[in-house]
């Protein structure tokens, strides 16, 4: 019987009510394949700082270097939203993603057939969309410094940093060529190098790391065009590499060719200690959704896909990802609906309901 140490930190908003939910999956997959997952909750974000002042505190971080894995669920609220603040809710977030080095951010991107009409882009687009983005996740804009307000000539000015180093840019082209052989082969490295000296770099160590898999087809595509291309042919993509902030950005969008954030999970990965075993923070694309937060209609979907994604990545459990991966793609199959999924007066159920949906067909 295998334990694992798990940080759960629900967060703001729709944070709470989609974990309560992940943690329902752990504790069913615990259940049925024998394994123990011992889960510690702490606050993150606007919960934290209305509780100790800051966003995430130094032993919470501790805490989660000490776990196997860390279960997030979003962050922030125009509770915490004034821009010049000087403590926010995001710090928390960027705070575990550089302390614990979560440098490989793996972001799926999967059409559903049982969803095409989710999304404001036309069915025979979408058809066939299976991508896989990596975001660079603790280097570039967000964190190169300098970072911050000045004045000039007695003017109000501000200064952000993008830096890469080239053993940053190096471990995220070899992940991107790794995967893409695991899925179809193909490889997209999107910069803006006709611009940024940081993207020159990028550029350049990419290509260096490509030769080493030289069976891999590769392309460099700019990312002011990587936008158009992803709504006009999302399927010609498969795993997409990008810094921080492109990423940040691409992954956005390609959320829309699904429909819904509501169904999107990620990774944030370090390097991991073997196969399968990565220490790992796991968290939905959509954020907190402060507009339906408290209501219990948001989708559970993405946060049980990363409950998947956490067996998967940080347990080595692959065949317990694989159940629960099942049990959702057969309750999308058979209908069931929360509110941002469902088309014209389709009957929807709430966040618990579709939980237990999904618990029904994994069984324990
Ligand atoms: C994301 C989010 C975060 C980011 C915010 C909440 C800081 O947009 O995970 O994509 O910009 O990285
Ligand atoms: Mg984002």
């Amino acid at each position: 019987m295998a334990s694992f140490d798990i940080l759960v930190l629900p967060g703001d908003g729709i944070g709470p009510e989609v974990t309560a939910e992940g943690v329902r999956i752990l504790e069913a997959v615990g259940e049925r394949f024998e394994h123990v997952f011992k889960l510690t909750e702490d606050v993150v974000g606007g919960a934290c700082i209305d509780a100790h002042g800051v966003a995430i505190r130094p032993e919470t971080l501790q805490a989660a270097k000490d776990s196997d894995a860390v279960l997030f669920g979003a962050v922030g609220g125009p509770k915490w939203d004034d821009p010049t603040a000087s403590v926010r809710p995001e710090q928390g977030l960027l705070a575990l993603r550089s302390d614990l080095d979560l440098w490989a951010n793996l972001r799926p991107v999967t059409a559903n057939p049982a969803m095409l009409d989710a999304s404001t882009i036309k069915r025979e687009v979408l058809e066939g969309t299976d991508l896989l983005v990596i975001r660079e996740l603790v280097s570039g804009a967000y964190f190169g410094e300098p970072k911050e307000r000045r004045t000039d000539d007695g003017l109000r000015a501000a200064v952000d940093t993008i830096y890469y180093r080239e053993d940053q840019v190096e471990r995220v082209a070899r992940l991107g060529f790794q995967l893409a052989r695991e899925r179809r082969n193909k490889l997209t490295s999107v910069d803006k190098a006709n611009v940024l000296e940081s993207s020159r770099l990028w550029r350049e160590v990419v290509h260096e790391v490509r030769t080493d898999f030289p069976d891999v087809e590769y392309e460099d595509v700019l990312v002011d065009a990587m936008t158009m291309h992803l709504i006009r042919s999302p399927k010609s993509y498969d795993v997409v590499i990008a810094s921080n902030m492109f990423g940040d950005i691409v992954t956005d969008e390609a959320s829309m060719l699904i429909g819904s954030m509501g169904m999107l999970a990620s990774a944030s990965l370090s390097t991991p200690a073997e196969e399968g075993t990565a220490l790992g923070m796991y968290e939905p694309i959509h954020g907190s959704a402060p507009d339906i937060a408290g209501q219990g209609v948001a989708n559970p979907l993405a946060m049980i896909l990363c409950t998947a994604m956490l067996l998967r990545h940080s347990c080595g459990l692959e065949e317990e990802a694989q159940a629960v991966e099942a049990a959702v793609q057969a309750v999308v199959e058979a209908g069931v609906r929360t509110a941002d999924l469902a088309g014209e007066g389709e009957p929807t159920v709430d966040t618990t309901a579709m939980a237990d949906a999904v618990l029904e067909r994994l069984g324990s």
